[in-house]
């Protein structure tokens, strides 16, 4: 498990950043201007800072990024690095700041002079978020991250916004942990395991087994997961943190720890990445642990759906009629198509138990979405508008780059089967459509919903602001937001 770092918050001292050891930090603002801490960084490396800041370089810097002034004089730092932010920075810009930080200062330990900065708490989750990495199948022991602390004016007050935060960054980093892992050691099993260990938190968490999941008629799911050894699971977890008999929020994941695309088998080439195929259910799975972490006001139920989609003498050949918990059949065209089948029973299973306010699934669900947005956004397809637009400002106010989709009968039409109720695909043309209207089929038209594509933004093959290589993390912040801001009761 990668356990965030936990930033301390000491009250500004001037007299201490002398002796401070490892790196240094100042914020100055785009007009120069230097704070107290900052003023005392200046005359002790014998206004080297105000040389730094009235450069070039500095001019030119973008708001967040920053410069570093390497071994100042009379300091026992071993560098000072100059971010350029506003005293009044905006969320992201606060976050970026931090994520920069991160990048800077590597392992090293680092004391972060923010004075009456306005939310250092901001920074120091940019910070966290961004010294993530994922180093547990290394033999080679790992370097520990160097403590960070934070110096404010106004201790009592960003400790509190910061431990909020503190849930955000755990969340987020379960959620990567959980897609960065192999498939042979991310089992269903295993992955049921992890979220049983919420309970800690006070999570309620119920494992749906195989024999339940057939007395439920969950023949769409099952017959994904039936050519592998691994057992099939559901897992439903409650965070109730809201008031008593208030129906809850319901998250649901496609959780395929992996996704060999089954008798329709993948290409080789690339085949590794579908260990991340289970991204859809990390997310629900980090979701919950924020939420759980920072007791929110709340009732939240997520639910995973967990299968292996394997070939084998027992697996569903192309051709094949199951029927789904609601009772609809679907023929089976391609059984790589097979996100959509796990996510119809599990929906229909959330509505069937909870009767949810609201319902928001995620997914790695088509190679298609990465096609129309690239790695940039996630697709957003929903039935209910008020619902998208409340989901989309949340992800622009948590920098998590979401589009909106259009669906239509049109659409639904191209899932008509000659033997059954439904097919499984729609054809090429709109493939992350046809794959969203298939789920709305498992959706009653009273529950508002949203389906979130992410088979673009889970994993990356490149560094993003917030993460490295590897798993983001992608929606844990949106989703929280969301909840948070829409759907909890006001604090007393
Ligand atoms: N898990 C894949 C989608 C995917 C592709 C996720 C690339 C992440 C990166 C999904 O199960 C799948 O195989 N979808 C098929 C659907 C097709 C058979 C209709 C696809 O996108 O090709
Ligand atoms: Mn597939
Ligand atoms: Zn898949």
């Amino acid at each position: 498990m990668t356990t965030p770092v936990t930033p301390s918050f000491i009250t500004t001292d001037i007299d201490l950043i002398k002796e401070a050891q490892g790196m240094l930090a100042i914020f100055v603002p785009e007009a120069g201007t230097l704070d107290t801490t900052a003023k005392r960084v200046n005359r002790l490396s014998r206004g080297a800072i105000a040389r730094l800041v009235d450069g070039d370089g500095f001019a030119k810097l973008d708001e967040g990024k920053a410069m570093v002034l390497a071994y100042p004089s009379n300091m026992e730092a071993e560098g000072v690095v100059v971010i350029k932010l506003s005293r009044r920075p905006d969320v992201g810009s606060a976050r970026k700041a931090g994520a920069t930080l991160a990048k800077m200062v590597g392992s090293k330990e680092v004391m972060v002079l923010c004075g009456n900065l306005r939310r250092a708490e901001e920074v120091a989750l940019g910070y966290a978020l961004r010294v993530y990495e994922f180093n547990d199948h290394f033999t080679k022991e790992a370097t520990d991250p160097g403590a960070v602390k934070f110096m404010v004016n106004d201790v009592a007050t960003v400790r509190d916004a910061a431990s909020a935060n503190g849930a955000v960054a755990d969340g987020v980093f379960f959620t990567r942990d959980l897609v960065n892992e192999p498939a042979n050691v991310l089992t269903t099993t295993e992955f049921a395991d992890r979220l049983v260990a919420l309970e800690k938190l006070g999570v309620t968490v119920k494992v749906l087994e195989e024999d339940a999941l057939e007395e439920l008629g969950m023949g769409s799911l099952l017959c994904v997961g039936q050519g592998s050894d691994s057992p099939s699971k559901v897992v439903v977890m409650e965070w109730m943190g809201g008031e008593v008999g208030d129906a809850p929020f319901a998250l649901v994941g496609k959780g395929v720890v992996f996704d060999t695309g089954g008798i329709s088998l993948k290409p080789a080439g690339g085949m590794e990445d579908m260990t991340m195929d289970m991204g859809g259910a990390g997310v629900v799975a980090g979701v919950m642990k924020t939420l759980a972490a920072r007791k929110a006001k709340s009732n939240v139920v997520g639910l995973v759906g967990l299968v292996e989609n394997m070939p084998s003498g027992n697996a569903v050949r192309p051709g094949d009629v199951v029927t789904s918990m609601k009772g609809d059949t679907i023929e089976v065209i391609n059984t790589d198509a097979e996100g959509r089948l796990v996510l119809a029973d599990v929906l229909w299973y959330a509505q069937e138990q909870y009767e949810p306010i609201g319902m928001i699934n995620l997914a790695t669900l088509t190679g298609a979405i990465i096609i129309g947005l690239g790695h940039e956004n996630a697709g957003v397809f929903s039935n209910n508008d008020a619902l998208a637009n409340a989901f989309l400002k949340s992800a622009g106010l948590e920098d998590e780059g979401a589009w909106r989709m259009p669906m239509g009968k049109a659409y639904d039409d191209q899932l008509k089967s000659r033997v059954a109720d439904m097919k499984n695909v729609g054809g090429r043309p709109a493939g992350s459509i046809t794959a969203a209207q298939f789920l709305e089929r498992f959706v009653k038209p009273e529950t508002p919903w949203i389906h979130l594509d992410i088979a673009g933004v889970a994993s990356l093959k490149t560094e993003s602001d917030f993460a490295p290589k590897g798993a983001t993390g992608w929606g844990v912040r949106a989703l929280n937001r969301l909840i948070a801001d829409n759907f909890e009761t006001p604090q007393p």
